[in-house]
């Protein structure tokens, strides 16, 4: 699933983000599938940013994720899915957005397409939930 889904964004599947550097933002970064997406995308030279509910958590293992994506120079944006400023802001940056929000917030990835929208920059918008 994972090569499936890491391919398909970055690779020779559906997209071809590895023709030109590209501004990407991932949503749901810290999940099973979202942060080997941000590991993906940091190793092939784009400029990632993942939107992050909690900078600093009590959870010693989610503690060394965020701490492994800065050490590879992924930028930490606060910011939550109910939060539409929020989204809008991340958003503003980005050539692409990534979604891997879990699968209790999929209906809810509506609100990403709202962002979107609003911000009008987003030249590529994926949802990891399309590889399930
Ligand atoms: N797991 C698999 O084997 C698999 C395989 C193929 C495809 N998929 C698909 O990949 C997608 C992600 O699945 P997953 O298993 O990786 O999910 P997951 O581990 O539950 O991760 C969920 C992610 O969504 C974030 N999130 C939850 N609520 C949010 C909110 N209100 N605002 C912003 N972020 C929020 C979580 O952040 P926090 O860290 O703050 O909780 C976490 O980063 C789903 O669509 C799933 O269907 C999964």
């Amino acid at each position: 699933h994972l090569k499936l889904v890491e391919r398909s964004i970055f690779g020779s599947g559906i997209m071809v983000l590895d023709k030109e550097r590209s501004r990407v933002l991932v949503i749901g970064g810290t999940g099973h599938i979202g942060k080997h997406i941000v590991a993906a995308s940091a190793r092939r030279g784009h400029s990632t940013s993942v939107l992050i509910r909690d900078v600093a958590p009590s959870d010693p293992a989610k503690m060394q994720l965020l701490k492994s994506f800065i050490d590879s120079g992924v930028a930490l944006i606060k910011g939550d899915l109910f939060d539409h400023g929020s989204l809008v802001n991340a958003i503003k940056g980005v050539d692409v957005v990534v979604s891997a929000v879990g699968p209790r917030q999929l209906v809810e990835q509506s609100r990403i397409v709202m962002a979107i929208k609003e911000a009008g920059n987003v030249k590529v918008s994926l949802s990891a939930c399309v590889f399930t």
